[in-house]
């Protein structure tokens, strides 16, 4: 892997076709939501091996309470195991856990060990790691709207800045890159504030299959973007 010119500061994740994934290998939805957790600890030691400083994974949206209730016990199951697993050695690598999304309205132990492990980790910078756990881009504007009227912010100094800070998200930069698993090409009601000016990549590798590799291969695509931001780049003319 040759060196990269440029790091995305922020990387965000949408971990998508894991049931696909099972469904090939005619495995049941649960085996691939399993599977898409244990590529996990290969894809974040690569971003902190990369130099990337925040990273943001879309575990569990607030649209995925419509799948059947078999399913999202088995992933709240797979999630547990998972915190249980992977918590010491995200420790020990300096992995910073940050939860985005409402905490309430999930399982309660679930909720106790996130906390736990946010509490942890709190002091952790080389890397930080948002999990976006029933999180939902409109809930997330919405709840932001609520505290600022509800803290009475005064109208005439809301702008972007001070809204971003009534975010999930606050305290992390805008994610630089987006990247989508599984071949599927829309947002998904995630990072839908924050990721107004991202760079997209999209590989068609089910989210288990994805590693080191495919993670270089997005921040190749990345180095190959050029950012104008609305602009004109002087340099190019164009
Ligand atoms: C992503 O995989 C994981 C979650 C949404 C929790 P999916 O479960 O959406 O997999 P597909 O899209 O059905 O293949
Ligand atoms: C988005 O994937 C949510 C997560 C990856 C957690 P979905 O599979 O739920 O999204 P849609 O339904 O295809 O838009
Ligand atoms: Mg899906």
């Amino acid at each position: 892997m040759d060196t990269l010119q440029k790091i995305p500061a922020h990387v965000a994740i949408i971990m998508d076709g894991n049931g696909r994934w099972a469904l090939e290998r005619g495995l049941p939805r649960l085996s691939g939501h399993k599977a898409g957790t244990e590529n996990l600890r290969e894809v974040i030691e690569a971003c902190a091996e990369f130099g990337i400083k925040y990273l943001t994974i879309y575990a569990f949206s607030t649209e995925n309470w419509n799948r059947p209730d078999e399913e999202i016990q088995g992933l709240m199951r797979i999630f547990r195991t998972m915190l249980d697993r992977e918590l010491n050695n995200l420790h020990k690598n300096g992995v910073q856990l940050r939860h985005i999304g409402q905490l309430d309205g999930i399982d309660k132990k679930l909720q106790q060990k996130v906390q736990e492990a946010i509490k942890l980790t709190q002091g952790n910078q080389t890397l930080i790691l948002n999990v976006a756990f029933n999180y939902g881009g409109r809930d997330e504007i919405l709840q932001a709207v609520k505290k600022i009227v509800a803290n009475g912010e005064n109208i005439d100094d809301l702008d972007d800045e001070l809204f971003s800070k009534y975010l999930f998200t606050a305290g992390s930069p805008d994610p630089d890159l987006i990247i989508r698993t599984s071949g599927e090409f829309r947002i998904s009601n995630f990072l839908i504030w924050q990721g107004a000016y991202a760079e997209w990549y999209f590989t068609p590798t089910f989210w288990p299959d994805f590693n080191k590799e495919e993670l270089y291969q997005a921040l190749v695509a990345y180095n190959e973007r050029d950012r104008r931001y609305g602009k004109v780049n002087q340099a190019k003319g164009k």
